[in-house]
């Protein structure tokens, strides 16, 4: 692929703030959890001197196999591999002697271009295709066994919580009206399911199956239990001075990064009314994004996903009181 073609496969946001946040250290050791196109990785890679290192990982082998060649192409004498591994794999694939010493982690949540432009992946409700949805092709159940399977409270429950679908008690209701006639299997049929589920004056303000598809896509890939997951372990994973920068496009997902950088800067849990802390529990560094960056308004004018995109930094070590 040429240089332009990888932005067209997936276009990277907020690249100039991550670099700028995780202040690379040429010798590093640096993790990207989400290689996607590889271009967060690319800019990481090319910061790093011989004594570097860079492990890009992703759960979609399709998108290792783009970000690796373009890695490949990188006059660079860092080192770097690719793994194929999901956040709930971590750090289960780091070498012990890494366990500690990442000095950069990077998040980049969500989906690719790529995925969201790939009729036969199923995440669009733009491209009819399969109702697939899965970021690891090979692994769980798809979003037409998702629709099949759950109960009608269960799927209201769902396009609530993921998607904050104002009307997902009347579209739950035809998805279980039709599933009984024929089962639903692709994504043009959910699409006309939803429409005809929504008020009319709803169809005349754009698609009215972005939040039902946002909700089963975040459902299908247990995207909260993966983020979940991840918050958890990377405490024990980061070297002292180690930055983690999380980019989220979902309320639900910054509000949980916001919540996990609280607690790692806060975690002392004794009770209010106690008048000196008797948990004992240090500070595991300090937040260094007050407020999300977002992107500025000739990002967002280039690249419509930016507009949602938050990116929270923090950086684990010792904190003087
Ligand atoms: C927004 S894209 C990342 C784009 C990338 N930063 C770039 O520069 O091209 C998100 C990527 O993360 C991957 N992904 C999402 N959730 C994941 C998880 N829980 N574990 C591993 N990879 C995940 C997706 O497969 C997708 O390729």
């Amino acid at each position: 692929m040429r240089s332009a073609d990888y932005d067209v496969w997936h276009l990277p946001v907020l690249v100039d703030a991550v670099i700028e946040y995780l202040s690379i250290k040429p010798g590093g050791l640096y993790v990207d959890l989400t290689a996607g196109g590889g271009g967060h990785s690319r800019a990481i890679l090319e910061k790093l001197g011989k004594e570097g290192r860079l492990l890009a990982a992703d759960r979609d082998p399709e998108a290792l196999a783009v970000s690796s060649e373009r890695l490949k192409g990188i006059e660079t004498n860092a080192f770097f591999d690719v793994i194929e591994a999901r956040f709930s794999d971590f750090p289960g694939w780091l070498d012990t002697g890494d366990i500690g010493d990442i000095d950069g982690l990077l998040a980049d949540l969500g989906v690719s271009s790529h995925q969201l432009d790939t009729a036969e992946r199923g995440f669009s409700y733009l491209l009819d295709g399969p109702l697939d949805m899965r970021m690891s092709p090979a692994q769980g159940k798809t979003a037409a066994d998702l629709i099949a399977d759950l109960r009608e409270s269960d799927l209201v429950a769902l396009l609530r919580l993921y998607g904050e679908e104002q009307y997902a008690y009347s579209i739950a209701k035809s998805i279980v009206k039709r599933r009984a006639e024929k089962p639903i299997t692709t994504t043009g049929e959910l699409v006309d399911i939803v429409s005809y589920a929504v008020p009319s004056h709803v169809r005349r303000e754009g698609n009215p199956a972005r939040l039902t598809f946002q909700a089963l896509r975040m459902a299908v890939n247990r995207e909260q239990e993966e983020l979940s997951h991840l918050l958890q372990v990377l405490p024990d994973v980061m070297a002292p001075g180690g930055r983690v920068a999380i980019i989220s496009f979902h309320s639900l997902e910054d509000r949980m990064v916001k919540q996990a950088m609280k607690r790692w800067e806060s975690p002392c849990d004794c009770p209010r009314d106690f008048p000196v802390c008797v948990c004992k529990k240090k500070p595991l560094g300090r937040c260094l994004t007050g407020k999300p960056i977002v992107a500025d308004a000739a990002e967002c004018r280039g690249n419509r996903r930016a507009r949602s995109a938050k990116l929270r930094v923090f950086e684990f070590g010792e904190v003087e009181v």
